[in-house]
């Protein structure tokens, strides 16, 4: 499959193509394995481009013949594409091609999925489907015909003229090939329709396989919820007659924007009370908003190349974010994403796979939809908009969308639009887009005559291809308590933009104790040399919810880190404070909740290595066990009457509140089944009329191994609902002990209900073992294997999905000479395949590299 070395794509060579598109006709005869693709392109030579080398993408394709000006054309073919000799001026390129959508298992391109056909594009993808200059830049309008006896013939636009066994479309918006898509099939629409601040009817459709029908309302709401967001807050309206979704089974990302027909993985569309839990609906909301908000920021302007993806993924993500918080908590969702952040791009950063926000070379872009160009890329705006202002910030979107609306444009020309309004230079600030690695803050502070100073140090770890760190810019917020827990400063935020920099506040009557980086002002690593009696004064007092859940979180990680180093027992301050807040009506349940939770394996294991210690992955499971249950035993009376207080009464509602409630209900249940054996978990699962609390009660149970015939239950009540069986594989995983973690992964995966050919199936059973830190790095290895053993199958299958998952082997330097080996030896042994994909070969090797 591959031939020679793979190449690396860099940004420096970025040239424009030399023509510009004028229009593009396709025609789809749709056949499983015989599909035919007929297309009709205008070209025009490129003013703006030098050279004029006419070379078109194409990629699997069965060329039946090509035209040139309507005169037959034997073009010279390759793996990659198709070149030929064109005319000067413009000319009419005209070709049919036969693919095989239903081989076709990498669900890149044209495929079928559950006897429907769907698309999928981005990055790449297009040129799976015919021959095309299929690069962003490439921006044209789309007229698409597809004939097929489905009774759903759909794709991008509106809708022109129909008939029995074909439709047209049309749409009028320049767009490049990575947001085209064709989706047919014996499909229900779930219809609804929404007007738009000029007056505009819009129709709105979810599409789903039969069955699935009474799972689309929620999903509806949140569409019209996110479209009067858009108007609201940012001014954007949607711009084409029609709207249309489509859930499909087989999907190896979340959802896809493209044009007026999103294309969802059902797993985040699909949504009913029983089957599904409050935090997938929090999560359908978000990205049926996030879809839906690429429809300006992503559409309308889209990316120069694939180097500016953060373009439109991190404002994108920026946006959503704004979108969840003022659907629901603010400070609940800072704290879920910093969350996050920390698990998944934190490790990144810190990892060989360590690239920069937006990076400067790849070799397969599919490998870089990753947490730093997206979730770091947010944090990115985030900080723009922290350190303009919030009116600056609303007129550089304003100028953005008036100067660049039908580009594809670059991270210079975001930053230039910020420049013009503000005035600032933003140069420095342009070093969170190019550089790698996350910052470490450290700060020490002094105090005499009234006058307190903070001075903070910078400094970012080298990462891969960057030895050497310039300093960032930094907004720092901080305020400042007295002792008695009284804000003396409210926030502020301090802008850092040296190595090292102080900052004084004078006429002070006492040393104030400082709330710095409140509401995660910045995606750094706080080095803040304190002692646990300060954070747990900031704990009871912090102003800032962010803060206030971080001191508790710090506490935490003190105490479990004093656990597992010194063998010490858990800390009462910690103990006490978590009580406090268990107690604290005037805290809202849902921040209750996350505040009991403790932080992540993964995260201490990295917080060890950080200080030069080996973590060992069973003694860290341990100690969040003996924590666990000391938290149960410290809070035994007051447990029973928290889960009480946190009934939900009346019909199931999704919103923040009722979710915040069971949220802690839950929390309160999982710490007293360490205590009562799993009686009340029992009667939970009983009871249970939603998938949250049912599901809860049975991982509680499964976590003190008395849960199999609840989970036999599970499995007789829910064999039929596919994304409630994802569920089922993964519990049964993340709930096992560690040395029981692979043998249940594996027997999983010899399930009659096991598919690795399905993206959410494979996850939910490997991505769990992946998830399970002790159980994936139990010292026989055999998670390693397994997870190995199953790269292996899966790769000349689904190569992005395989690629994606090697993930799980990236942090192998911070663990013991053994786990490294063990490690290494299972990369090497994918590595050796032959004909490993691109996808895999890229993470394996950059991994190995570390
Ligand atoms: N562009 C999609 C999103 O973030 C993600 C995606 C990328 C989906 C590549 C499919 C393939 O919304
Ligand atoms: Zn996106």
């Amino acid at each position: 499959m591959r031939d020679a070395a793979p190449q690396t794509i860099f940004l420096k060579d970025y040239t424009p193509f030399g023509y510009i598109v004028q229009d593009v006709h396709l025609t789809f005869k749709l056949a499983p394995r015989a599909t035919r693709v007929i297309s009709r392109i205008r070209f025009a030579p490129n003013p703006g481009a030098d050279n004029k080398t006419f070379f078109l993408h194409g990629e699997q394709l069965d060329l039946k013949w090509a035209k040139i000006n309507g005169a037959q054309i034997k073009p010279a073919i390759t793996p990659e594409g198709l070149s030929t000799d064109v005319p000067e001026g413009a000319f009419t390129f005209e070709c049919e091609v036969e693919i095989s959508p239903e081989t076709n298992t990498a669900l890149e391109g044209l495929y079928m999925s559950g006897g429907m056909y769907c698309t999928q594009c981005e990055a790449e993808g297009f040129r799976k489907i015919t021959y095309y200059p299929d690069r962003p830049d490439v921006m044209s309008t789309f007229t698409v015909r597809v004939e097929g006896p489905h009774p759903v013939l759909l794709s991008n636009g509106n809708p022109a003229t129909s008939g029995e066994h074909f439709a047209e479309w049309h749409d009028p918006w320049p767009k490049p090939a990575y947001l085209f898509a064709l989706v047919a099939g014996d499909l229900i629409a779930h219809p609804d329709r929404f007007t738009t601040m000029s007056g505009k009817d819009v129709e709105l459709n979810i599409y789903v396989r039969k069955g699935d029908e009474d799972k689309c309302a929620f999903g509806m709401e949140a569409l019209k919820k996110s479209m009067v967001w858009d108007e609201k807050v940012y001014g954007r309206e949607y711009d084409l007659d029609i709207f249309n979704i489509v859930a499909v089974d087989d999907f190896n990302m979340g959802a896809m924007e493209n044009k007026g027909l999103n294309v969802f993985n059902s797993s985040c569309v699909l949504a009913s009370p029983e089957t599904s839990t409050d935090a997938n609906f929090e999560r359908i909301e978000a990205i049926i908003a996030h879809e839906y908000f690429h429809n300006w920021t992503g559409n309308r302007i889209t990316c120069r190349d694939w180097f500016q993806l953060c373009l439109k993924e991190g404002l994108t993500v920026y946006r959503d974010s704004q979108f969840t918080s003022d659907m629901r908590s603010a400070s609940v969702k800072r704290i879920s994403d910093v969350i996050d952040l920390r698990g998944r791009q934190f490790a990144e950063d810190g990892g060989p796979l360590a690239h920069p926000v937006r990076p400067d070379r790849f070799v397969e872009i599919n490998n870089f939809y990753t947490a730093t160009v997206y979730e770091k890329g947010a944090e990115v705006i985030g900080m723009l908009k922290t350190l303009v202002g919030d009116d600056a910030y609303a007129k550089a979107l304003d100028l953005y969308f008036e100067r660049h609306d039908g580009d594809a444009a670059t991270i210079e020309d975001w930053l230039q639009v910020f420049e013009d309004v503000t005035g600032r230079n933003l140069k420095r600030f342009k070093r969170w887009y190019t550089s790698a690695g996350t910052p470490q803050l450290s700060v020490k502070e002094s105090f005499k005559n009234g006058r307190y100073k903070l001075t903070f140090r910078q400094e970012t770890p080298p990462t891969p291809g960057q030895p050497q760190k310039k300093p960032r810019v930094i907004p720092i917020a901080v305020g400042l308590l007295d002792e008695s827990g009284a804000e003396v400063l409210p926030t502020q935020i301090l802008e850092m933009t040296k190595r090292q920099q102080s900052f004084k506040w004078e006429g002070l009557a006492s040393k104030p104790v400082p709330s710095i980086l409140r509401g995660f002002s910045a995606p750094v690593i706080l080095k803040r040399y304190t002692d646990d009696d300060e954070r747990a004064f900031l704990l009871a007092h912090d102003t800032d919810p962010f803060n206030r859940w971080e001191a508790g979180r710090e506490l935490a990680k003190s105490t479990l880190l004093n656990m597992i180093e010194d063998g010490a027992s858990p800390d009462t301050r910690y103990l006490d404070g978590m009580l406090a807040v268990l107690r604290d009506d005037a805290l809202d349940p849902a921040t209750r909740a996350l505040m009991l939770g403790l932080p992540s394996q993964s995260e201490l294991a990295q917080t060890l290595a950080d200080k030069g210690v080996v973590p060992d992955p069973q003694a860290i499971y341990e100690a969040v066990q003996t924590l666990n249950l000391a938290m149960a035993q410290h809070m035994q009376d007051t447990l029973p009457r928290i889960y009480a207080q946190c009934q939900v009464e009346g019909p199931y509602s999704p919103d923040a509140e009722p979710a915040g409630k069971r949220e802690l209900a839950i929390a309160t249940l999982g710490l007293g089944s360490r205590l009562d054996g799993g009686k009340a978990a029992k009667d939970q699962f009983a009871s249970a009329d939603n998938m949250t609390l049912q599901i809860s009660a049975l991982a509680i149970l499964l976590r003190q191994k008395v849960g199999d015939t609840e989970l036999d239950q599970f499995y007789a009540q829910w064999k039929h609902d596919r994304l409630v069986m994802d569920k089922w594989f993964g519990l049964q995983v993340g709930a096992a002990v560690p040395e029981d973690a692979a043998y249940i992964a594996e027997k999983l995966t010899q399930h009659p209900d096991f598919d690795h050919k399905n993206p959410n199936r494979f996850r939910a059973t490997l991505g769990a073992l992946a998830a399970h830190h002790a159980g994936f790095h139990h010292i026989s290895g055999r998670g390693y294997t397994l997870l190995a053993d199953w790269l292996i199958t899966l790769d000349p299958i689904n190569p992005q999905t395989t690629a994606r998952m090697c993930a799980a082997f990236q942090t192998w330097k911070r663990y013991d000479p053994k786990r490294q080996e063990m490690i290494l030896a299972e990369v090497d042994r994918i590595l050796a395949q032959p004909n490993l994909s691109r996808d895999t070969a890229e993470m394996l090797s950059r991994i190995r590299a570390a």
